[in-house]
């Protein structure tokens, strides 16, 4: 680790997947700024992690915010190094019944938002001549029955991160991908029995996934060893795309 701090804002990760991937990576050095819709569980959370760390209010949907957010980081801290946009909310629903509220809820958070903070990073990194940008996606990105909004958002993010990473490969910026697939958090610990039982047979690995599984994948492609690694796509999921 260098001895310049390397501060990486991290969306949604006042719990679940983000707070464990806010974890690692304070556990690796790097300085973690939490941004949430949940101000107070990201304070809590950013303590938890240790003297400076901070956790900020933010809804990544809205534009203006997200750009203030940024530029205020990077004031205070000195520079951006990373973001991670993990942020990401599921309204299910088959889609003959799916309403237009569901659909544009899904898209503003999972997709707009992942485009609004990485365009206000971006300007950073490209003056800075270098940044790291990692995108949350989902093993739904393929399509999933009653996520017709959150596949196309998650498939999204992909097409946004691959073009991303053409166009900020000139300032040494990289854009990567990871496709978690079955973790625990609360999300998932709410499903019945009957569709946990059917998840976890389709994991190779024989267990449910943990976020610091997936923070580790994240501090991959943050660290050192992944300075030229760009548009690539890593699933974490136990195997179950084999
Ligand atoms: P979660 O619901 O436990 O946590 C999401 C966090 O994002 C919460 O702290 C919430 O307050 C925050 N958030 C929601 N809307 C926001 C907004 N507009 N702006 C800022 N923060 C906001 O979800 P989980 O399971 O930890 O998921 C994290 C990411 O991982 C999401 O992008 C999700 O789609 C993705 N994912 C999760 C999987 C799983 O098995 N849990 C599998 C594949 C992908």
């Amino acid at each position: 680790m260098n001895a310049t701090p390397r501060t990486v804002l991290v969306t949604g990760a006042a719990r679940g997947i983000g707070a464990g991937i806010a974890e690692v990576l304070a556990s690796r050095g790097f300085t973690i700024v939490i941004a949430d819709v949940n101000a107070e569980q990201a304070a809590e959370t950013a303590d938890r992690l240790g003297d400076g760390h901070t956790g900020i209010a933010l809804n990544v949907s809205d534009r203006a915010a997200v750009d203030r957010a940024i530029d205020e980081i990077a004031e205070r801290e000195g520079g951006l190094y990373g973001v991670v946009n993990n942020a990401g909310i599921n309204r299910d629903a088959m889609l003959h019944k799916m309403t237009d509220e569901q659909w544009h809820q899904v898209l503003d958070v999972d997709l707009s938002g992942v485009f609004y903070v990485s365009r206000a990073a971006a300007r950073r990194f490209r003056d800075a001549g270098r940044g790291r940008i990692v995108n949350i996606s989902s093993a739904s990105w393929e399509g999933n029955i009653g996520q017709a909004n959150y596949a196309a958002a998650k498939a999204g993010v992909l097409g946004l991160t691959f073009t991303l990473a053409k166009e900020l490969a000139r300032s040494q910026v990289t854009a990567n991908a990871i496709c978690p697939g079955y973790i625990e958090t609360d999300m998932t610990r709410a499903l019945p029995e009957q569709i946990h039982e059917a998840q976890m047979a389709k994991i190779p690995l024989g267990r449910i996934g943990t976020p610091q599984d997936v923070g580790g994948a994240v501090a991959y492609f943050l660290g050192d060893d992944a300075s030229y690694i760009t548009g690539q796509v890593l699933e974490v999921g136990g195997g179950y795309q084999i």
